[in-house]
């Protein structure tokens, strides 16, 4: 089951050196107790555990790593009680409705991220679990039709582990041991199943690309890792010796547990011998270990190092300290909300991603564009814009396909990433107060496709009926005026035949709101969607301040219709949990300032983007570029770059960017020196410089802004021309300038040198550039290094 030469003939089309499992050396198994890892913050936890264990019985560590709890005189384990749900305790009642991982990339918050899965951790470890499977490192986002994108952050792996070590701290905080997935490169739900697809990648792509958001991770002290369902190399991931031995407990230096995904454990030895840490009693049965041990067939020092694998992450987490409430039924009432609704309420504004805004002009005498100014009338159109029929929402078939968009307001997935909301707010909803407050009129039609089925009109004196009414637009009928508001269907008042050509041109502002869903266990097959297209371009043939708001899975394109004249703003953004219309208006109206960023290119064609792999030797033969680096290495033109999103005020970037040198001593040297220590060589994670630069706002109104990075590497490192190394999410008033400083760790500026199987820094000219988008680069400097 090793990898062949034929897979790695890949390689060689790929230009490096080697791949995973053409070593047919097994690396030296990477326990715990030969001290090859500098535990570092969790030294204490692993004392504990390695003291604990030391006190077992072989029968006793094997119902740890199968997973059972015991208790004999005063040694007891409990077990975990574990649970899914990244974006809300999954199947259970009376929990809080949080936004998708997706969203909270797009808040380029770190904070914020830690403080939202400090809250999500609360309803965990309140509802008596204590593992969560989560947070979600893979799929990256190689393909943009992946499923299960809305699990995760983003493609771009730094921004993603910047946002996931916090995602981790925020769970460990609350008591919560986390379990990184999926290990490793499940890009796709298609052919996702043992023996399906096998993620095919050279060693640069998978220590460059794959694997450097879970390095975060483990530095920050993620204590689990779930194996996927695919294979990596021609191998089963949970199988995988050079995956999970070498890549994971060796390079990447973690101490915890390696669990199965759902039936992805394959054998007993084989998985016991390849890193699997805590699996099924049907393959590690007491008889099964044990005679293994007793025929060398596995070592009594790896039941060791699997039993302190599984229990590290208890004393790590302070579980041991006994306060944690015991687990409840999924129906059961206790209120483990908190405040919660107000993080995921701050969460969904700040994910909000302004893609456009043309606020320069009028219709009907009134301000078009965003924010929203005392409309008189307001037309709200789409199916996502009102409540579901049935709701809040349901849980679908995970293997089916999902549909690919939601009848009713989508605020979050299907699949183990599905909420259990306790309500969700839509924008109608949401839109009510405002519209009331402002003595603003609203038309609706809560549906993509709609055509009225009623007649008009008074017998005998009627105009007209059904989709056939006679209708009177821009003209006559009460209503017109200075302004020149146009009358209301057909001179009906509001009891007009519905129809979105009436309702767009009797409407000063026409909201229209679209979305695009997707889940666990397959894939979209589309990236836009034909009914809400024409939608749109029927409501913005009538109405020129046409505003849509698109709350989506991944990427959707929106070229239908985005260079029409008449559409003035786009609200882009994830899908957005319980809040999300109180969200959505907040920036509609403008009390909430737009700050968002994308954290995935929009492409101009669905067909620019890399394709599901069809097949079963899925070959990752771009290598390391993915999204924003597999369009600029073509120089693809896109729609929106990513790291864009406005704001109603605008910054001014300084020209000055400087760069210094903060450890010349670490520069120096071109492989790390240090110890390995959690995530990797201990010093990848030292500073080595730092840039600096400031922006000001030189709008009129109070803002954020998200500042970032690029680095552009020497020729030897094989780089894409430009990567994200540094971000910074500033708030600004009005007329003032805030300084900028990035702190560029060894990390950020190595490669991983395949020969020597070290990461290095590159000699020559470096480039760091800071800009408003990875296509908005506003000044940039350069450094010999
Ligand atoms: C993947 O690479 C292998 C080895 O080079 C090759 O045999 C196979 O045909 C490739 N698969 C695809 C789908 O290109
Ligand atoms: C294979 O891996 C082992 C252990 O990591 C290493 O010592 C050895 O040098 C490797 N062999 C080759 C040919 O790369
Ligand atoms: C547990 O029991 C053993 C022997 O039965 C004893 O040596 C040990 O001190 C006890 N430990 C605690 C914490 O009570
Ligand atoms: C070792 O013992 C186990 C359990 O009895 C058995 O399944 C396995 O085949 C044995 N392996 C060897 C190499 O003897
Ligand atoms: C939620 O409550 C906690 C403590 O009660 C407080 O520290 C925190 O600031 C509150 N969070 C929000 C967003 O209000
Ligand atoms: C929008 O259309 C109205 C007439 O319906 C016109 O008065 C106004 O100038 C137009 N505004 C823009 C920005 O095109
Ligand atoms: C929209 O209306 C059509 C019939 O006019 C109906 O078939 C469809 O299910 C409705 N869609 C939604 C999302 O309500
Ligand atoms: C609208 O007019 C068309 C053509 O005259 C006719 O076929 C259709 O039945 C009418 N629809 C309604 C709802 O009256
Ligand atoms: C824009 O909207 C106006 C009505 O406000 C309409 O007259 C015009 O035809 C629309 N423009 C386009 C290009 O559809
Ligand atoms: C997208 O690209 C495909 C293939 O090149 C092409 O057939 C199609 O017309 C393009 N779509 C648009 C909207 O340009
Ligand atoms: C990239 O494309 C733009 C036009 O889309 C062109 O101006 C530019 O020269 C191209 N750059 C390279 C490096 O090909
Ligand atoms: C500079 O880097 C060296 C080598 O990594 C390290 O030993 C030293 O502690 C660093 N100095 C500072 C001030 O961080």
């Amino acid at each position: 089951m090793r990898a062949t030469g034929s897979i790695c003939a890949l390689v060689a089309l790929a230009n490096v050196a080697s791949c995973v499992g053409t070593n047919t050396t097994l690396p030296k198994r990477p326990l715990l107790a030969s001290g090859i890892v500098d535990l570092g913050i969790a030294s204490n936890a692993y004392e504990k555990a390695k003291a604990f264990v030391g006190k077992l019985t072989n029968a006793q560590k094997v119902k740890i790593i199968n997973g059972h709890s015991f208790t004999a005189g005063n040694i007891s384990w409990a077990g975990y009680a574990g649970k899914d749900g990244i974006d809300g305790v999954n199947n259970q009642a009376y929990v809080s409705g949080f936004s998708t991982a997706a969203a909270v990339g797009m808040t380029w918050n770190p904070d914020l991220a830690e403080a939202h899965y400090l809250a999500l951790g609360e309803e965990f470890y309140g509802t008596g679990y204590n593992l969560i499977n989560g947070p979600v490192q893979s799929p990256n986002g190689r393909v943009a039709w992946s499923g299960r994108l809305p699990e995760s952050i983003s493609p771009e792996p730094y921004l993603s582990g910047i946002m996931e070590a916090k995602t981790v701290t925020g769970f460990n905080s609350a008591g919560v041991v986390t379990v990184g997935r999926h290990f490793a490169v499940d890009e796709q739900e298609t052919n996702r199943k043992v023996g399906g697809y096998s993620s095919n990648v050279d060693e640069k792509t998978l220590m460059e690309l794959y694997l450097w958001p879970f390095a975060d991770s483990v530095k920050s002290g993620m204590m689990g890792v779930m194996c996927s369902l695919n294979g990596v190399n021609g191998q089963v991931a949970c199988e995988n010796d050079k995956l999970l031995n070498d890549y994971l407990k060796t390079k990447l230096g973690f101490p915890g547990l390696v669990l199965p995904d759902v039936a992805a454990q394959q054998s007993s030895y084989g998985s016991a011998n390849a890193g699997l840490d805590y699996g099924s009693s049907q393959y590690w049965s007491e008889t099964i270990i044990l005679g293994g041990i007793a025929n060398g067939t596995l070592t009594q020092a790896r039941l060791d190092d699997m039993a302190t694998r599984v229990v590290i992450g208890w004393y790590y987490a302070n579980l041991d300290n006994g306060k944690q409430p015991s687990t409840i039924s999924g129906s059961e009432y206790r209120n483990v909300r908190g405040n919660h609704s107000a993080t995921i309420k701050q969460v969904a504004r700040e994910a909000i991603v302004l893609l456009k805004n043309n606020n320069d002009g009028t219709r009907n005498g009134l301000p078009i564009g965003l924010p929203i100014r005392k409309p008189r009338a307001i037309g709200v159109f789409g199916a996502h814009a009102g409540p579901v029929m049935a709701g809040p929402n349901q849980v679908f078939s995970v293997t089916g396909s999902p549909a690919q968009i939601y009848p009713g307001h989508l605020a979050g997935i299907t699949g183990s990433g599905e909420d259990s909301f306790p309500y969700v707010v839509d924008p109608h909803v949401a839109l009510l107060s405002r519209i009331i407050a402002d003595d603003t009129s609203v038309l609706w039609i809560f549906n993509n496709t709609y055509t009225s089925p009623y007649s008009i009109g008074i017998p005998g004196q009627g105009t007209g009926s059904g989709s056939n009414a006679s209708i009177s637009v821009g003209s006559s009928g009460g209503g017109g005026g200075a302004g020149g508001i146009p009358s209301f269907p057909g001179g009906f008042g509001t009891g007009g035949t519905p129809s979105f050509e009436t309702y767009a041109a009797s409407s000063d502002v026409c909201l229209v709101f679209i979305n695009a869903w997707s889940g666990e266990g397959a894939d979209r097959t589309e990236l836009s969607n034909p009914g809400q297209d024409a939608m749109v371009n029927v409501v913005a043939d009538n109405c020129n301040n046409t505003i849509v708001v698109a709350n989506v899975a991944g990427p959707r394109i929106l070229d239908a219709w985005i260079e029409h004249p008449n559409i003035t703003a786009v609200l882009y953004s994830a899908l957005l949990g319980q809040d999300s219309g109180n969200a959505i208006v907040d920036v509609l109206y403008g009390d909430v300032n737009p700050s968002g960023k994308l954290t995935y290119t929009i492409a101009k064609n669905a067909t620019d983007y890399i394709p599901i792999c069809e097949t079963l030797q899925c070959n990752f033969t771009e290598g390391v570029y993915i999204d924003y680096r597999y369009f600029d290495k073509s120089n693809t033109s896109v729609r929106y770059p990513f790291g864009h999103g406005l704001s109603y005020t605008s910054f001014a970037y300084s020209k000055d960017v400087t760069v210094t040198i903060t450890n010349q001593t670490a520069l120096n040297s071109k492989y790390p020196t240090g110890s390995l220590g959690l995530g990797g060589d201990a010093d990848m994670f030292d500073e080595v410089l730092i840039v600096n630069t400031s922006v000001l706002n030189s709008g009129a109104r109070d803002g954020a802004e998200v500042v970032q990075l690029y680095v552009g590497f020497p020729a030897e490192a094989q780089q894409p021309v430009q990567i994200l190394r540094g971000f910074s999410k500033v708030q600004v008033k009005e007329g003032q300038t805030a300084n900028i400083s990035f702190s560029i760790r060894r990390r950020d500026i190595s490669y991983w040198d395949t020969s020597a199987e070290k990461w290095a820094v590159a000699s020559g000219i470096y480039t760091f550039s800071v800009g408003s988008s990875s296509r908005d680069i506003k000044s940039t400097t350069q450094l010999h290094i």
